[in-house]
């Protein structure tokens, strides 16, 4: 029975990658929706993504949403250097005609969510600013039971990537993260600790470039750009971090982990954004609190996550080669 999910985005290169794997993986996956959210470029940007994409991929079927501009506070800060103007790159998509299910994310998840059947459960799996998941945890606290896990790329138990301290997803929209982190529902944060750990290298990207499938050459133009960034510029491995959400769902052997209290750093401290992971059980140790026992993820095969992930790729050039979806 494919397992139910809802991939929450802001496409965003990596996010790209994270949809093709799951347009790849509809045996073991059926992707119930896709929201958007501002985070690596404006939600208008990511969501025309995020519609595009979903026609290339050959999710027609499955409704795009838009959520929330951005942060519960302050504004969305686009990453232009690593993602490109429009979200994608130099990757130019055809523009399939979908249109949006709602202009409301929030409302669309929460009432979706609800009309599960009573024993169904869905995985969400943001890979962006956690703002969305946190709006529909507070205005429909109900459909938590619902929610089996939440698998998200964000945060780091040691360096950040927007900051010193913080991880980009995380450190965008502190508040929401500190509000999905002590939700209750389990967990698993695909952090920096192991998605740095995962990515192609130049030569891939090559190779995808050089190819005449419009899948394999989008997704190629798209790894250029990331690799001419200035994040990218004098690396061997472009880190591909939430694909990993994905593919620790359809291929969970790929990677190690630990239970960890995890606590974000939230108001005007320098460490805004910061994701303070502890061995679990130590914050109830301390006293500090109950604990949220997050899986973390911190070891990744890499050979294989790579052979995996063009697999995946090759499948969708085979199912989708004309670029138009099925
Ligand atoms: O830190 C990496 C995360 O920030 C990824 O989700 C990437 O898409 C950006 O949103
Ligand atoms: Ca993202």
């Amino acid at each position: 029975m494919p397992l139910n999910i809802w991939i929450d985005c802001d496409p965003g290169i990596d996010d790209a990658f994270a949809l093709a794997m799951a347009a790849a993986s509809r045996d073991k996956l059926r992707i119930c929706g896709i929201s958007t959210v501002g985070g690596n470029q404006t939600c208008r940007k990511v969501t025309e993504n995020a519609l595009r994409l979903s026609s290339f991929l050959g999710l027609a079927d499955v409704p795009v949403v838009k959520g929330a501009e951005g942060p519960i506070l302050g504004d969305v800060k686009p990453a232009d250097d690593v993602h490109g103007d429009t979200g994608l790159g130099n990757c130019r998509l055809p523009d399939g005609g979908k249109e949006l299910a709602s202009e409301n994310a929030v409302l669309y998840m929460g009432r979706s969510i609800e009309n599960m059947g009573e024993d169904e459960r869905i995985t969400l799996v943001p890979t962006a600013p956690l703002t969305n998941i946190a709006l529909l945890l507070k205005t429909f606290p109900h459909v938590k039971e619902k929610i089996q896990q939440i698998v998200l790329m964000g945060g780091s138990a040691g360096s950040g990537n927007a900051t010193p301290y913080a991880e980009f997803n995380i450190w965008t929209d502190p508040e929401a993260a500190a509000i999905v982190f002590q939700s209750g529902i389990p967990i698993v944060m695909c952090g920096l600790d192991v998605t740095r750990q995962c990515g192609l290298f130049r030569s891939q990207m090559e190779e995808l470039l050089e190819s005449r499938g419009p899948v394999k050459h989008a997704f190629g133009e798209m790894l250029e750009f990331y690799f001419n960034s200035p994040s990218y510029k004098k690396r061997s491995l472009a880190c591909i971090h939430d694909a990993v959400t994905i593919l620790y769902l359809t291929d969970p052997q790929l990677f190690q982990g630990s239970y960890m209290d995890v606590e974000v750093v939230w108001g005007k401290a320098e460490e805004r954004g910061r994701t303070v992971c502890r061995p679990s059980g130590q914050m109830a140790a301390a006293g500090i609190s109950a604990g949220n026992r997050v899986f973390v993820l911190n070891q990744a095969d890499l050979p294989e996550f790579q052979r995996i992930l063009l697999e995946k790729i090759d499948r969708l050039e085979d199912k989708n080669g004309n670029g138009k979806g099925v």
